[in-house]
Formats: structure tokens, C-alpha cells, sequence
């Protein structure tokens, strides 16, 4: 793209700004800038000013989940489909760990946090050591696909390739890069994060197939026979991944995805709950959730929506295929880094704009078919959002030693 290229292009869509510094940079910079701009899909900045427009929701019914007793009743069937498939190989996982996690405020990959008092127990630590125990059961190893970003891949690579994988098998492991997304004030203005360069961030969870598909590992998923994928969050120490039973509960009921949720512990706790929206399966996030869908009651009198997500998702890859849609758009107010007005950079301290991003939750609602699968949420979900109070460092260690792990 010539420089007259990228000023038209700029004027278009009102960001004129973003060549403030132009003049200022090296032939490189002034390559790598244009070259940026040229690869930048600007539509969506459009959205800044119309967010109401985003996610029109559609009529919410209760999706009742499977819940802990008749996961208990059927435990030894269940497990036994789920460790056949995972024995055939059909079973894979995928970590989704390209956030920047900037409520824990570190500046290594979140996997790299030392969760650990009296020793080192990584975040990516812990997970593969439970990944061990389905390899330990079923007998082979899973693949594993990690997902990182162009924020955190260098780190994640190099600390999980000296830490020897934890003893993971590396044949097994697999990494692959997220698409980024330009960064924007409250106005979709984008901000510069050097003076050659916007800022971006990684563009949500939800783009994880799509760059599974662009890094040519969708070929090793057919050629391996692959037909499962568990999706999972790197910030649940406490996550169950390829766990034999929530997958061969899945298969048997023949559904597109399962979803493993938890019994919400307040009506108004923040997590997505599952339901059908438009008779399709679907999640809807916690602030979207009404006072009526809060107060209302299933046909046993129980409040009808009650199951929260906790981002554990097992995929019917042929399925994930055959999806058509392209998912929703979500503008997420986060903290971004900026030039200010004398090109020098801030940090700030509270969130002062968008990025753009897709979720992973939306993609159920472009499955026919979901199992949502109770867990026991202290044994399965200790998230590590922040470093103190709710979803923290604090609350999952103690989880962590509830559960026999030593600290
Ligand atoms: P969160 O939504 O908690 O985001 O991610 P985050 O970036 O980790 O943390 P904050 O909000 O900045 O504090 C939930 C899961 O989705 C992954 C994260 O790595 C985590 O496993 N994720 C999130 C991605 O892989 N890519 C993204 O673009 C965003």
C-alpha cells in the first residue's frame, strides 16, 4: 500500500491521526506502518457508535442441563465411551491461552503465574498435570493445541519448551497464533501504541477455530482422525480437560457440543448461563441476563437459569466445519496503552476504550445441539482473574488446597 493508499483509507473510515508520526520514522517503520494499515479491517470500528446494534438478543427459554445425579447414575457407561474415544485418538484439546490478562497484571503469559507458596507451581503447571491424569487413565497421550497471540507466543513457547512441557509429550503439543485486532478510544478512534504503530490486541476467544484452520493444523486434525475438540481457558487451575466422562456423555447423546456448567452461587453471579435462544442453544452473558430471567422457575420449581458456563467446551469438529456464520462482534472495555497527544506512552489505570473482540460462547449458538454437563464447581473451577478478592490468585489457591494440591 502506497502512503496516498493508506490516507485514503484513513480518511475514509476518520482516522487520519494514524500517520501523526509518519514523518518522524525510518523507511522500516514507515513499511511495517503502511503495510498495518493496509491489513487492518476498519469496518467494525463503526460499531463504537452503535453498540446497541451488536447483539440483538432473541427469545431466551430454559436448556436444562444434565445434572450431577444422573451423571453419577450413568458414570461407568459414560466413562467408558469417553476413553474408548479417547483411545482411538479422536479426542484432542485446545488451550485457548492468547489473552493479555490484564486484570492479574502480569506481564508473562498468565500461564507463566506461580501459583505455588513453598515450591513453583505454574498456571500451565497445573493444567497439564490434570491433562496427565486422562493420559495416565486412558493410556496414550491427547494432542494438544495451544493457542497464543502475537503478544505472548515468543514467551509461551520458549517457557513451556524449558520447562520441558511439564513432562507432556511435545510430539503431542501444537502451537498456533489468534488474528489481532486494532485497539480504539470510546469514539473508535484507534490509539497508537508506538509512533509506527497502532495498537492491537488479540481479538477474543472466539477466533480460535478459525486460526486453528489458518495455521494448516486442521489437516493433522483429519489426518490423526481427530473428531473432538475440548476447548479450555488457561486460567481454570482446577480444569478438568479431555475428562473421559463429560466427553463420553457427549457422544452418547449425540450432541454438537458439550458444555461443562456450574450451579450458579448468587442469581446475579457474572458468569454467561446456558439456554436456548430462538429454540437454538445458546449463552447468555450475565449482564444481558433480565430480573425476570433471574426470578423465573423451570417446571420443578427451580430457577430456570441457573447453569453458568466456566469455558470448557467439548466440539464436534465436523460440525465446527460445517458452521457458516461468521460470530458476533463484542466491544470490551479494557485498559489500553496509548501515545498521548506528545507521543509519549500511558499506561492507564482504568479501562479508556474498546477492543474488539468474538467469544467462544457464541459459537454454541451456532450448533444444533448442546449437552450442558454439571460439575462440582469446587473441584472443577478455580478461575485466576485477579490478583485479590473474587476469581483470584487468593480464591484459587485455597481451592487448589482443598482439592490435596500442595502449594
Ligand atoms: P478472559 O476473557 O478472562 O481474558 O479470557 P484475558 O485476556 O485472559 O484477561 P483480562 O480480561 O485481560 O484480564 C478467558 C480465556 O480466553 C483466552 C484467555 O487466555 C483465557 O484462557 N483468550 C482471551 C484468548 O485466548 N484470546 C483472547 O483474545 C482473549
Amino acid at each position: 500500500m502506497t502512503l496516498e493508499q493508506a490516507q485514503e483509507k484513513l480518511k475514509f473510515y476518520g482516522q487520519e491521526h494514524v500517520l501523526k508520526y509518519y514523518g518522524e520514522l525510518d523507511d522500516r517503520q514507515k513499511q511495517a506502518l503502511l503495510d498495518q494499515i493496509d491489513a487492518t479491517d476498519m469496518t467494525q470500528l463503526e460499531f463504537s457508535r452503535h453498540k446497541e446494534d451488536l447483539l440483538v438478543r432473541g427469545v431466551i427459554t430454559p436448556l436444562a442441563s444434565m445434572q450431577l445425579a444422573e451423571i453419577s447414575a450413568n458414570k461407568e457407561s459414560f466413562t467408558a465411551a469417553g476413553l474408548e474415544a479417547i483411545r482411538a485418538g479422536k479426542v484432542g484439546a485446545v488451550l485457548l491461552a492468547g489473552g493479555m490478562g490484564t486484570r492479574l497484571g502480569s506481564e508473562n503469559p498468565k500461564g507463566m503465574y506461580n501459583m505455588g507458596l513453598t515450591r513453583k507451581l505454574y498456571i500451565f503447571q497445573c493444567l497439564i498435570n490434570n491433562l496427565m491424569d486422562v493420559v495416565r487413565e486412558a493410556g496414550n497421550y491427547v494432542h494438544l493445541f495451544v493457542m497464543t497471540s502475537d503478544k505472548n507466543h515468543d514467551a509461551t513457547v520458549k517457557f513451556l519448551t524449558e520447562q520441558r512441557f511439564f513432562g507432556y509429550d511435545s510430539e503431542y503439543v501444537h502451537f498456533f497464533k489468534q488474528e489481532m485486532a486494532v485497539a480504539t478510544d470510546y469514539n473508535g478512534k484507534i490509539y497508537m501504541e508506538e509512533k509506527g504503530k497502532m495498537s492491537t490486541s488479540p481479538n477474543g476467544n472466539g477466533g480460535w477455530f478459525i486460526s486453528l484452520k489458518r495455521s494448516g493444523l486442521l489437516d493433522l486434525l483429519h489426518e490423526k482422525g481427530i473428531e473432538w475438540l475440548n476447548v479450555f481457558a488457561v486460567d481454570n487451575v482446577l480444569q478438568r480437560i479431555a475428562d473421559p466422562c463429560f466427553v463420553g456423555a457427549t457422544i452418547e447423546r449425540n450432541c454438537s457440543v458439550g458444555a461443562k456448567v456450574v450451579r450458579k452461587n448468587a442469581p446475579d453471579e457474572r458468569v454467561g448461563v446456558i439456554c436456548l435462544e430462538d429454540g437454538r442453544p445458546s449463552i447468555v452473558e450475565y449482564y444481558d441476563l433480565t430480573q425476570e430471567l433471574m426470578d423465573a422457575r423451570d417446571e420443578n420449581g427451580d430457577p430456570a437459569y441457573y447453569f453458568g458456563v466456566i469455558l470448557n467446551y467439548l466440539f464436534r469438529t465436523a460440525d465446527l466445519e460445517a458452521m457458516a456464520s461468521s460470530l458476533p462482534l463484542h466491544l470490551v472495555e479494557k485498559k489500553i496503552p496509548y501515545l498521548d497527544e506528545d507521543g509519549n506512552l500511558v499506561r492507564p489505570a482504568a479501562p479508556n476504550g474498546y477492543k474488539y473482540e468474538n467469544l467462544v460462547l457464541d459459537m454454541i449458538h451456532q450448533l444444533p445441539s448442546c449437552l450442558p454437563y454439571e460439575v462440582v464447581r469446587e473441584k472443577e473451577f478455580a478461575p485466576v482473574k485477579n490478583p485479590t478478592g473474587i476469581d483470584s490468585v487468593e480464591s484459587a489457591r485455597e481451592l487448589l488446597r482443598l482439592n490435596g494440591v500442595e502449594l
